[in-house]
């Protein structure tokens, strides 16, 4: 089984979501940087602060605060990991090897969770009337697209050219997509 699994993929792909069922089926620790972000929103801490305008632009918080985010959680971990939403730039990937290597150990796998723009924007529409995320506004899920293209689709490569990406198809049903990632994770 893997140890230490990237999730990608566009907003609203399934990330959160099949990284909970992966968790409670294996074991993993979750993290995720989206959730972490929006329980320091909610605080009122410093970084929520500094992180709030910027969230609800779909706009991508500084590598340098997500990067000092992340540390203190796997440092404080031996569990096998899901990351989801992390990282979201080649810095934040680079960053990333460089603090598993000190600790000895690497990511195993990216798994690239692959849903069109289209389906993105039904989702997140479907998602925004349940539970009025603020980011999940058409303009702002229009900016999240983009800035996904922009400056997290290079990750794609860079696990690829590590060869250590895998795709599954993110436009099953939720339980089919979990099947498909289930047999990824367990190599
Ligand atoms: P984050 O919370 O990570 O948002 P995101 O990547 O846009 O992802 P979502 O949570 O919207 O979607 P998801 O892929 O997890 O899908 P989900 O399972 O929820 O980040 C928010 C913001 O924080 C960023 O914009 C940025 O500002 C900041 N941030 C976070 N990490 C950062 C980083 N590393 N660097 C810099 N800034 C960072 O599913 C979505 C919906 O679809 C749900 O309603 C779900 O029920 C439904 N659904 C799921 N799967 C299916 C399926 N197979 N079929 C039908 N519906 C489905």
């Amino acid at each position: 089984m893997l140890d230490k699994i990237v999730l990608l993929g566009p907003p609203g792909s399934g990330k959160g979501t099949q990284a909970k069922r992966l968790a409670k089926e294996f074991g993993y620790t979750h993290l995720s940087t989206g959730d972490m972000l929006r329980e320091e929103v909610n605080a009122g801490s410093d970084l929520g602060m500094k992180a709030k305008s910027i969230m609800e632009k779909g706009e991508l918080v500084p590598d340098d605060l997500i990067v000092s985010m992340i540390r203190k959680r796997l440092e404080a971990t031996s569990d096998g990991v899901i990351l989801d939403g992390f990282p979201r730039t080649t810095a934040q990937a680079e960053a990333l090897d460089a603090m598993l290597s000190d600790a000895g150990t690497a990511i195993d796998r990216a798994i690239l969770v692959d849903v069109s723009d289209n389906e993105v924007m039904q989702r997140l529409l479907g998602r925004a009337k349940i539970e009025g995320r603020s980011d999940d506004t058409p303009e702002v899920i229009s900016n999240r697209l983009d800035v996904y293209k922009q400056q997290t689709e290079p990750i794609v490569n860079y696990y690829s050219n590590a060869n250590k990406l895998s795709r599954v198809n993110g436009e099953q049903d939720i339980d089919n997509v979990f099947a498909d990632l289930k047999a990824v994770v367990a190599g």
